[in-house]
C-alpha cells in the first residue's frame, strides 16, 4: 500500500480546481440508471466510491460508457433494471450501499445481495433496513439487518410515513428513493436538515416532491426522462485546500468551481467567524446546485465551538477542522459528533489519537472531543484506519509540522483521487512513495 511523505512547507500559492462532488456524483449515476433515455455527466468523480456506484448500476443491466472523461449513461427505466447474477459490491461506500438498498428493494421480483470491504460491513444498515422493512421491504443482514452483505428481495412498496431520528441524507435519499417506486404517498421528516442534493436533483428532473419544513413528501410514479449532469467541485475536497491556504504561512490560493450548497458549508460559517480569511469571488448555478470560485489567505484563528445544528452542514469537515483546532487560539469544543464513530473509522478516536501523536492535545468528552492550541506540531508515521479523510486531514497537518510525517495513501483515492498532485502544485512539500 502507498504512502506519502509530508514536510513542512513555505507559503501555497496558485489555483485550483478540485475534482467532482462524491454525493452528488453518485446521485446523478442513479438518477441517469433509473430514468428513461440517454443523459452525459460531465465532471463526474472518478473516485474508488463513485465506480463502485457505477459498477453496481451496471450489474443490474444499466449501460456506462465513459468518452474523454464524460459519462454516458443509457438509463434502464424506474423498473427496469435486471436481477444481478452476483453480489453487488459497494466498496468502502456508504451512499453506495445506503442509496441502492433503497431502490433494490423496491425493484419487484429482483433478487439482490449487497455488500462491501471489512469498513462498510462494520456500518450500520438498520437506519435504512427499518424505514424501508415499514414500506413492505424484504431485506435480511447480520445482526439484525444492520450490517451487510444485505440480502434483498425486491417487493412492489407502499408509501408509508418516516420520522428518522438521525439527520442522515443516505437515509432520507434511500427513502426519497424508494417512495419513487412505492403506491401512493411517502414522507420524511429529519431532525434537522442534512445535505439536500436529492431534493434538488428531483426538482432539477422535475420528480414529485413538496418540502414543509423538515418534512419531505413524494409518491411513486412510472418513470421520468433523464437530463444532462454537470457535477461542481466537491466542498468536501476543497475543505483541505482552504486550511493547507489558512494554515501555511504567507499562502494565498483560489480554488475553483467549488460546490456551495448551504447544506455543506457549514465549515465555511465556523471559520469566517474565527477570523479566517476566506472570499467567495463569484457564484453561478449548476442543475439546481449553486457553485462559486473561493480565495484563501493565510489567517490567524480564533478557537471555535460547534454543536448540534451546524454538525450536519459540515459532518465530513470535522477531520480538518480538528487540525485546524490544533492552531486556534483557546479551546475548540466539538459536541454532538457521535455519528463520526460509524464513518469510515472510528473519526473521534483517529482525530484525538492523531493529534496526540503529533504533539497537539486534543481529549475525548461525552459526544465529541476538544482540541487545544495553537500548538506546535512534530511529523511522525500517523495511523489513518484505511479513512480517506483522516489520511488528508493528518497530510495537511504535515505541511505545518516539524519534521516528516508519513501517511497510508490508499484510501485517499476513495475521494479526491489527485490530492498530493494539487498540493504539490501548490508548493507543499509533499510527495508519494
Ligand atoms: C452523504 C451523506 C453523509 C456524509 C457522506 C455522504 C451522502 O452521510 O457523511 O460522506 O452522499 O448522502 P450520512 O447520511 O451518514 O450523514
Amino acid at each position: 500500500m502507498g504512502k506519502i511523505i509530508v514536510r513542512k512547507s513555505k507559503s501555497l500559492e496558485g489555483n485550483v480546481r478540485v475534482p467532482g462532488d462524491k454525493s452528488i456524483s453518485h446521485r446523478a449515476l442513479i438518477f441517469s440508471s433509473m430514468g428513461e433515455g440517454e443523459s452525459t455527466i460531465r465532471n463526474f468523480l472518478f473516485s474508488q466510491d463513485c465506480i463502485s456506484t457505477m459498477n453496481c448500476l451496471r450489474a443490474l443491466g444499466t449501460k456506462i460508457e465513459i468518452e474523454n472523461d464524460i459519462v454516458k449513461v443509457i438509463g434502464n427505466g424506474l423498473r427496469g433494471f435486471k436481477e444481478p447474477e452476483n453480489i453487488l459490491d459497494a466498496g468502502n461506500s456508504g451512499t453506495t450501499i445506503r442509496l441502492l438498498t433503497g431502490m433494490l428493494s423496491g425493484l419487484d421480483g429482483v433478487f439482490s445481495v449487497i455488500s462491501g470491504d471489512e469498513s462498510l460491513r462494520k456500518r450500520p444498515m438498520k437506519r435504512v433496513v427499518e424505514p424501508l422493512s415499514k414500506m413492505g421491504g424484504e431485506i435480511w443482514g447480520r445482526n439484525e439487518g444492520n450490517n451487510p452483505p444485505l440480502a434483498i428481495k425486491g417487493k412492489r412498496l407502499k408509501g408509508t410515513s418516516h420520522e428518522i431520528k438521525i439527520a442522515s441524507a443516505q437515509v432520507k435519499s434511500a427513502l426519497l428513493i424508494a417512495g419513487l417506486l412505492a403506491d401512493g404517498e411517502t414522507s420524511i421528516t429529519e431532525p434537522s436538515l442534512s445535505r439536500d442534493h436529492t431534493e434538488r436533483i428531483f426538482e432539477y428532473l422535475g420528480l414529485p416532491l413538496i418540502r414543509n419544513g423538515l418534512t419531505l413528501k413524494t409518491y411513486g410514479i412510472e418513470g421520468y426522462k433523464v437530463k444532462d449532469f454537470n457535477i461542481p467541485g466537491d466542498f468536501s475536497s476543497a475543505a483541505f485546500l482552504i486550511a493547507a491556504g489558512l494554515l501555511v504561512e504567507d499562502s494565498k490560493i483560489t480554488i475553483n468551481n467549488v460546490g456551495l450548497n448551504p447544506t455543506r458549508i457549514g465549515m465555511l460559517e465556523v471559520l469566517r467567524e474565527a477570523g479566517a480569511r476566506i472570499k467567495i469571488l463569484n457564484t453561478w448555478e449548476e442543475g439546481k446546485e449553486p457553485v462559486g470560485n473561493l480565495q484563501v489567505e493565510y489567517s490567524e484563528i480564533e478557537a471555535f465551538e460547534i454543536g448540534k445544528d451546524i454538525i450536519p452542514k459540515l459532518i465530513d469537515e470535522v477531520p480538518i477542522l480538528a487540525i485546524i483546532a490544533t492552531q486556534g487560539k483557546g479551546k475548540s469544543v466539538f459536541r454532538d459528533v457521535e455519528e463520526l464513530r460509524v464513518k469510515e473509522s472510528d473519526r473521534i478516536m483517529a482525530i484525538v489519537q492523531g493529534i496526540n501523536k503529533m504533539g497537539g492535545r486534543a481529549e475525548v468528552i461525552e459526544n465529541g472531543f476538544v482540541v487545544y492550541g495553537p500548538t506546535k506540531l512534530y511529523g511522525g508515521e500517523i495511523e489513518t484506519f484505511y479513512d480517506h479523510r483522516i489520511a488528508m486531514a493528518f497530510s495537511i497537518a504535515g505541511l505545518i509540522a516539524e519534521g516528516e510525517t508519513v501517511i497510508e495513501s490508499g484510501s485517499i483515492s476513495i475521494s479526491f483521487p489527485n490530492f498530493v498532485e494539487i498540493i504539490s502544485n501548490l508548493g507543499g512539500n509533499v510527495i508519494s512513495v
